[in-house]
C-alpha cells in the first residue's frame, strides 16, 4: 500500500498536483474537499454539517472529517494506495491517519509540501475557475481552458468554488496556515517530510513532487522506518 500526503496551502496546487500524480502513481486521489463538497451537493447531514465551516473558511471538526476519510480508505480502490489531498490538517488528524493505516500494516510513505507564498495563494484563488460536474481546476491567468469558460476534459461550464470568495480567502489563509504547519512540522519530525518549490509551471512542480515521492529516504530506507 503507498500512501502519499499532499501538504500545502490553500491554492498552492495540490489538487492540480494529484490528478497528475494520481495517474502517474496508478492510487487514486482522494481530497476531503472534494468529499465535502459532494457531500453539500447532495445536501446529506455531513454536507450540511460541514458547510457551515466551508463558508466561514474553518476546518470542519474532526469526528466528521475522520470518519469520512476513514470510510473512504475502506472503499476497494483504496486498498493498494491513496494519494490524500487536503487531509491531514492538524495534528489530531495525522494520529488518526498513522493509527488507521497501522490497523492495515501501513503507514505514510511521504509527506509533500508544495511551498507558494501567501500573496501567491491569494491570486491564484482569485482567478481560479473549477469544472462544474468533475472540479477539474483551471485559472484565467496561469492556466485558462482553451475554450473560455468550458472544461477541457468533460465540456462541463466551469464555475468558482463558493469559499473563493476574496472575504472567504482571507478567512482561510488566517485561520488554516497555522494548522498547516503543525502538520508539515508532524511529519518533518517524523522523517518523512520533503519539501517542493511551487512557484514554478504546473509540470515542473510535477516532476519535482514525483522525484521528492520516489527518493529514497536519509539512511537508504524509503518510506517511514
Ligand atoms: P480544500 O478543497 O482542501 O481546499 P484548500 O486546502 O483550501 O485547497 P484548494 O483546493 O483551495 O487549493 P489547492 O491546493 O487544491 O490548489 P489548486 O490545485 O486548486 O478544502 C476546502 C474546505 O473544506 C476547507 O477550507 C475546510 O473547510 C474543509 N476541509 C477540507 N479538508 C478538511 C480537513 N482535512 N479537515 C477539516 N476541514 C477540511 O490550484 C489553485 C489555483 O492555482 C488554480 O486556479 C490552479 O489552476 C492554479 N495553479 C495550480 N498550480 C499552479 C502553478 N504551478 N502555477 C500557477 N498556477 C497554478
Ligand atoms: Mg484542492
Amino acid at each position: 500500500m503507498t500512501v502519499v500526503v499532499l501538504l500545502g496551502g490553500p491554492g498552492s496546487g495540490k489538487g492540480t498536483q494529484a490528478e497528475i500524480l494520481a495517474e502517474r502513481l496508478g492510487i487514486p486521489h482522494v481530497a476531503t474537499g472534494d468529499l465535502f463538497r459532494a457531500a453539500v451537493r447532495d445536501a446529506s447531514p455531513i454536507g450540511l454539517e460541514a458547510r457551515r465551516y466551508m463558508e466561514r473558511g474553518q476546518l470542519v471538526p474532526d469526528d466528521i472529517t475522520i470518519q469520512m476519510l476513514l470510510d473512504r480508505l475502506e472503499a476497494p480502490d483504496a486498498a493498494d494506495g491513496v494519494l490524500l489531498d487536503g487531509f491531514p490538517r492538524n495534528r489530531a488528524q495525522a494520529g488518526a491517519l498513522a493509527t488507521a493505516l497501522a490497523e492495515r500494516s501501513s503507514q505514510v510513505d511521504r509527506a509533500i509540501n508544495i511551498e507558494v507564498p501567501t500573496d501567491e495563494l491569494v491570486r491564484r484563488l482569485s482567478g481560479r475557475w473549477v469544472c462544474r460536474d468533475a472540479g477539474h481546476v483551471y485559472n484565467e491567468s496561469t492556466n485558462p481552458p482553451q475554450v473560455e469558460g468550458r472544461c477541457d476534459i468533460d465540456g462541463s461550464p466551469l464555475v468558482q468554488r463558493a469559499d473563493d470568495r476574496p472575504e472567504t480567502i482571507r478567512a482561510r489563509l488566517t485561520q488554516q496556515l497555522a494548522s498547516l504547519n503543525d502538520v508539515v512540522d508532524y511529519y518533518d519530525g517524523a522523517g518523512l517530510l520533503r519539501v517542493v518549490d511551487g512557484v514554478q509551471a504546473i509540470e515542473s512542480v510535477a516532476d519535482d513532487v514525483l522525484a521528492a515521492v520516489t527518493s529514497e529516504a536519509p539512511g537508504g530506507a524509503t518510506g517511514a522506518d
